[in-house]
């Protein structure tokens, strides 16, 4: 008994040694994945594996308390909420950019530079994207992270520490394998919020009745300024670290320098960054950055141009709130503030009744812009848009503007409520809104609107693609009587056409051309120009492969297009409706017989696949899924996305899932890999 007691005394010690030991080699393991997965993006085990080590490290945790710290990667989320924010004094003062609204300002900005520092000779620059999000410092003591705030006044900031934690491409703990970071290091970097996490996050709100953000840099804001951390750890914040404050013992030469170590020790750094000799160079990848602006999964709002040599930042100085370093070449804005004027409601080709925005003037981006869409009444209850509110209006690449939110506190107190028309404003037919549907529209088919917008699509770039037969004309000639439907564009004249005003003979002669060379098409295209609601241009192109001919699609009932992966009840419903339609047949019918040649599909039909439904499941090894079911669809088979009864055969690849299981279920014939490759050979 003595030994055992005695024994036990000795072991604890060493047994609690090795707690802590397996405690510091799962942190260690876990900020390394941490690192590869959230900073390199380049992760080296699976979600699986990393749980693993996570839960691990969670239970030794619970168990031993006494050995957790701050420190450790369990701690990103876990702190209770706050009262109100703590203020931090930042060591040396957060600064803000001048701005340069333009490439000669962005010269003029280099001119300054050399005239401050009586150089004549170029500058070299580091360029950086300018994300649009919130302003950080990150300080860490002996390698690991003690606090964090916003940049506040610049002087004195928020302690949002906790919230910072949540980020998970902040370091919590430094790399020191390359160089031991020194004692305390000030990182100054950039919190935003992803495109695609702001959109999400606002259909969350919306769903939940909640206010929406403007943009990812408000909503970055938002979620950082959360007093509950669990809230922010909900949000897919991230970081990207620019510059430094202050670094105790250790100094640096460039501002290059600088990222290239903060890189070393484990922060996330634009990848987009370029060292330029001369301000030509710089502009020039200035260029560049605008022109990839939108490949990029966040928003930036320009570039920043930094003097590179520390020695030279030194001489330069500050004014009183930006360094005479660095400059913000910065985009033109996409979003604006303007006034509402008047809410008009348009007549899509669907029918569908659009309210827009009639707005004052205001250039968005480098367009000017008046109009911009409020898409359905249910939005512009839920934003609570009124006639003569300031408005956020944004417009993004070739996107129709929009109107995002008002401005309440710039009401006047004379803001009108908008009503939405009980009938079509161009044909008076009262308007329909099946339940559930949000957007009204006019059930009239001679609506000149609808014929109007249909016509316009028919011709669009996508579809028919008749070069000059934009909406103006097509006005003009819907309004001049000379064309009811799409039809009626392969029966025009080139007199009728060189009758029109302001229709040069050339530009009649370019436009029957036109006409001319769109007559060759493929089905692809012509199923999408026909405008059969819920037929996109994909969905166009998903039908024309799996039916090959229009008769085909013609005589195809919803089960038979059902079967087909991407097509749901809605659109086969839309797709039959339209092929039943005698208005659309004789359109369809007109269009053939004035020469509309459809390229059809070389299906060389199989009869053993003519009409039959393949299902796939599970990985296939001599294709992918798609070549799979292109080899079906080109030789008469169809492809279906779920097995029913009247599913004919389902291939069965690797690690098949449930409709493996439905298929033997179901008796439906089952197929390997190999019986399928045989029956499609022979
Ligand atoms: S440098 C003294 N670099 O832009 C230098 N700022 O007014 C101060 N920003 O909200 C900032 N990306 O957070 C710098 N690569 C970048 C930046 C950047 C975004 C933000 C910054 C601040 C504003 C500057």
């Amino acid at each position: 008994m003595d030994n055992l007691y005695v024994g036990k005394k000795i072991n604890m010690p060493r047994d609690l040694d090795k707690v802590k030991k397996r405690i510091r080699e799962l942190r260690e393991s876990i900020n390394y994945h941490n690192y590869l997965y959230y900073v390199l993006d380049q992760p080296e085990i699976s979600d699986h594996e990393y749980d693993q080590l996570m839960r691990e490290l969670i239970g030794l945790e619970e168990k031993y308390p006494q050995f957790v710290t701050p420190d450790s990667p369990t701690q990103r989320v876990g702190a209770p909420p706050l009262e109100k924010f703590e203020t931090v004094t930042h060591t040396l003062p957060m600064l803000s950019l001048e701005n340069a609204l333009s490439e000669e300002e962005a010269r003029e900005f280099d001119e300054r530079v050399k005239r401050f520092l009586k150089m004549e000779e170029p500058i070299e620059y580091v360029v950086e994207p300018k994300v649009d999000g919130v302003a950080i410092e990150l300080v860490y003591e002996d390698g690991k992270f003690a606090v964090g705030s916003t940049r506040g006044d610049g002087y004195i900031g928020e302690d949002v520490t906790q919230n910072l934690k949540t980020i998970r491409s902040i370091p919590l703990v430094l790399i020191d394998r390359f160089e031991p970071p020194p004692s305390r290091l000030e990182v100054r970097g950039e919190v935003y919020l992803s495109i695609q996490g702001f959109k999400e996050l606002n259909q969350r709100r919306m769903k939940e009745g909640l206010s929406l953000f403007a943009n990812p840099r408000n909503a970055a804001a938002g979620s950082l300024r959360q007093l509950d951390s669990k809230i922010t750890a909900e949000r897919p914040l991230d970081i990207f670290c620019y510059g430094i404050g202050l670094s105790v013992g250790r100094t640096f030469q460039t501002h290059w320098e600088v990222l290239g170590t903060l890189s070393k020790w484990g922060f996330k750094i634009n990848p987009h960054i370029k060292c330029c000799m001369g301000i030509d160079q710089a502009i020039e990848y200035c260029k560049y950055i605008a022109e990839i602006r939108h490949d990029v999964p966040y928003e930036m709002d320009g570039t920043v141009i930094k003097v590179n040599s520390l020695l030279l930042q030194d001489r330069l100085g500050v004014k009183t709130r930006s360094p005479r370093w660095a400059v913000a070449y910065k985009f033109k804005a996409t979003q604006a503030t303007t006034r509402i004027i008047d809410i008009k409601v348009q007549v899509g080709r669907t029918g569908a009744l659009t309210p827009v925005a009639i707005m004052e003037p205001v250039n968005v981006g480098g367009v000017e812009v008046s109009r911009a869409t409020l898409h359905n009444p249910d939005e512009i209850k839920k934003k609570d848009v009124r006639i003569g509110d300031t408005v956020v209006v944004q417009r993004a690449g070739d996107v129709i503007p929009e109107v995002v939110m008002p401005i309440p506190s710039k009401r006047r107190g004379d803001e009108k409520f908008f009503e939405m028309p009980t009938t079509c404003p161009v044909c008076k037919e009262p308007v329909e809104k099946p339940p559930g549907e949000v957007v009204p529209r006019c059930p009239n088919p001679r609506c000149p609107a609808k014929i109007k917008e249909s016509i316009i699509h028919f011709a669009s770039k996508g579809a028919m693609d008749i070069d000059g037969m934009g909406d103006k004309l097509v006005n003009q000639l819907v309004d001049k009587g000379l064309i009811k439907n799409v039809s009626d564009l392969y029966y025009l004249t080139f007199e009728q056409l060189a009758n029109l005003e302001r229709m040069a003979e050339k530009s009649a002669q370019n436009i029957m051309e036109a006409i001319e060379r769109s007559k060759k098409t493929t089905l692809g295209r012509f199923l999408y120009a026909l405008g059969i609601r819920h037929v996109g241009e994909h969905m166009a192109q998903v039908l024309a492969d799996n039916f090959g001919s229009l008769e085909a699609l013609k005589e195809a009932g919803e089960e038979e297009l059902m079967a087909i992966e991407e097509v749901g009840p809605e659109v086969a419903k839309s797709i039959v409706g339209f092929f039943k339609d005698g208005y659309n047949l004789n359109i369809i019918d007109r269009i053939l017989k004035a020469g509309v040649n459809i390229e059809e599909k070389k299906v060389v039909i199989k009869p053993a696949l003519l009409g039959k439904t393949f299902v796939f499941t599970g990985q296939l090894e001599s294709f992918t899924r798609d070549e799979a079911k292109r080899m079906v669809q080109g030789l008469g088979g169809l492809v279906g996305s779920s097995v029913s009864r009247k599913t004919n055969f389902v291939v069965v690849g690797k690690e098949p899932g449930s409709k493996f299981e439905k298929a033997k279920r179901l008796n439906v014939r089952i197929l390997s890999e190999e019986e399928f490759k045989k029956l499609i050979a022979t």
